[in-house]
């Protein structure tokens, strides 16, 4: 990866150590410029800048990167304005039946428990949210709980907290499991997408989504969603709409009748200027390699550990055999937000995120070896 080629791309790295994908990634200079241009262009022009051919062009076009991305089919990709909206859209298109069994775990971001708890106000649903052991879930007690009543079970692909990232094969496992039974595996992977490969039909998940505006490094306002073609056949939309046709230019408001591919689960207008700059970031990513952006992640968060472990009183809190891109600690002595005010207040500001107290650093391609350094350095100073 020629990192100084990328840094052109990313003008706020020369003033300040930005350490914070996983709450929000720096879009590069042309994809900025790209859906700009086009958020310049419609507003301006209305109908002469977006007719109903470019409107179709530009979610075909995101569809269609979004696959490769996944390694899946373009009619297999469905476009949500979020992560949340799409995990919601999901889970509200399910048939949980009474008493069927929900498993997540204890650790996750709220969007991917919150559908399911609010579906148990309604309807007769058991949520079990597994207990992490040191921060940690191990994949052997995720498969124990699955059993005859398991509806589904749901998972960050990477933990936002912990950066616990569940391997290849222990998804797998997870998807054997709960398909023999007749389950449903829907993986959020809004915290990996843009570094770790991706190939959901090996991973044999049943939904995959990842929104834009972290490691995908695209404006706000969009997710992606694989559904696999057999599960998209068998489900009746929770949200419905226009787009939801298969031909949405009739306006056939007696027939609600859906789209024969994932496309089914769009429904509405929304920002094409994102759809169109997620597209973007996704080919500026590939052509970087997603493998070589894994490689240089992992590099960086490694080197912090190690510098991490050098300094007294620091707990780690990602697992060390499941870190990859995002690296959380915690001092044991000093108060985590006076930490973060310290180094934000430095000539070259230290950019990172403070979740439960604890500090999380993300980096990213724009990032290097000397960034970690020189929050390593400052952070010693401090806690010295
Ligand atoms: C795992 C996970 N899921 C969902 C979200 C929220 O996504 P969105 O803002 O696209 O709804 C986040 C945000 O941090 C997250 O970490």
């Amino acid at each position: 990866m020629d990192t100084e080629e990328v840094l052109k791309d990313f003008p706020t790295t020369k003033r300040v150590d930005y350490l914070n994908a996983a709450s929000i990634g720096l879009v590069p200079n042309p994809v900025i410029e790209r859906s700009t241009e086009i958020e310049t262009e419609i507003a301006k022009g209305g109908t002469l800048a977006l007719d109903e051919e470019k409107e179709t062009l530009i979610y075909d076009g995101l569809r269609e990167e979004g696959s490769k991305l996944f390694s899946c089919d373009s009619t297999d990709i469905a476009i949500f304005n979020s992560t949340t909206e799409a995990l919601n859209s999901f889970a509200w298109s399910l048939d949980l039946k009474d008493d069927g069994k929900v498993i997540s775990t204890g650790v996750e971001f709220p969007s991917v428990t919150y559908p399911w708890l609010r579906i148990a106000r309604k309807e007769n649903i058991n949520v079990k949210l597994i207990t992490a052991e040191n921060w940690r879930i191990p994949i052997n007690v995720i498969l124990n709980e699955i059993d005859e009543n398991t509806k589904v079970v749901v998972l960050s692909h990477v933990e936002y907290l912990t950066g616990q990232k569940f391997d290849d094969d222990d998804i797998k496992k997870i998807a054997k499991q709960v398909h023999e039974i007749g389950g449903l595996l829907i993986v959020d992977g809004i915290q990996a997408a843009g570094y770790l490969p991706i190939n959901v039909k090996e991973l044999n998940v049943d939904i995959y989504i990842a929104g834009s505006y972290k490691w995908l490094l695209a404006p706000f306002g969009t997710a992606i969603a694989y559904v696999s073609k057999d599960l998209c056949d068998e489900l009746d939309p929770a949200l419905v709409g226009w787009r939801s046709r298969e031909n949405m230019w009739d306006f056939d408001a007696l027939d609600l009748s859906y789209a024969s591919t994932a496309r089914k689960f769009e429904y509405s207008s929304s920002a094409y200027s994102v759809k169109l700059g997620l597209a973007e970031s996704i080919k500026y990513l590939r052509n970087i390699g997603i493998k070589n952006i894994y490689d240089h992640n992992k590099k960086l968060v490694d080197i912090l550990a190690e510098q991490l472990n050098s300094i007294k009183n620091i707990d780690i809190i990602t697992p060390p055999e499941d870190r990859c891109s995002i690296l959380t600690f915690e001092p044991t002595d000093k108060d985590s937000s006076a930490i973060a005010q310290a180094l934000r207040k430095l000539e070259k500001p230290v950019e990172f995120s403070l979740r439960l107290g604890m500090i999380r650093v993300s980096p990213h391609i724009y990032n290097t070896e000397n960034d970690i350094l020189y929050f390593v350095g400052h952070l010693r100073q401090f806690l010295r």
